[in-house]
């Protein structure tokens, strides 16, 4: 799927090798700064690079530069948005609310299973836009805390920078 904004920023779902190698670096990169940041958790090049292995991964590219990405992470009970990302030059514009939305389509169409997602202040606001609402942390299965001792934000565990949405459908 390719989506074209006025800006001439494209969100694909699938790319081709060259362009993963490109987004696979710099991807990493925004978000080991925004992780560095306390905004969002570290993501290993690995898992970047199986999400794309799986077509689970949207990415945003300004002509061949990767601006944005999010990604779906197979839970055994769920399928969660993560990794949202969008280049700081390219914020405020609606982008992460397309990337998002693009992740939600992906999910639907190619998961039976809850649709959640974990997210800051912003990335909230964007969820909730899209039908996604807050559960308490006890509501879901602990599977998905299993990563939060990566967070810098752990130590405040569960009263943390995270919430916890669920899409209802
Ligand atoms: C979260 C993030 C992806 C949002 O991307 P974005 O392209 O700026 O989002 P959008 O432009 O689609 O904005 C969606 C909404 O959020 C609001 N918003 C965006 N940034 C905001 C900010 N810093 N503070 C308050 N509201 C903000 C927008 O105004 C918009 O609301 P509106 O529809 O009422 O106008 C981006 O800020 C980012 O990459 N942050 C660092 C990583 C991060 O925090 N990831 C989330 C991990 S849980």
């Amino acid at each position: 799927m390719l989506t074209k904004l006025k800006n001439g920023v494209i969100v694909v779902t699938q790319l081709d090798q060259s362009l993963q190698e490109r987004a696979l670096t710099r991807i990493e990169q925004l978000i080991k700064e925004e992780a560095n940041a306390n905004n969002m958790l570290p993501l290993a090049r690995s898992e970047i690079q199986l999400a794309f292995d799986k077509n689970r991964a949207v990415t945003a590219f300004s002509g061949k530069k990767p601006i944005g990405y999010v990604y779906l992470h197979l839970w055994q009970h769920y399928i969660e948005i993560s990794g949202i990302v969008v280049h700081p030059n390219f914020r405020q514009q609606g982008l992460g609310l397309i990337l998002i939305k693009t992740a939600l389509s992906l999910a639907k169409r190619s998961f039976d299973l809850p649709i959640i997602i974990l997210p800051n202040k912003v990335s909230g606001k964007i969820a909730k836009q899209l039908g996604f609402t807050h559960k308490d942390k006890t509501f879901f299965h602990p599977e998905i805390w299993s990563t939060c001792p990566t967070c810098k934000d752990y130590q405040n565990f569960p009263n943390c920078r995270c919430s916890c949405m669920v899409y209802e459908t």
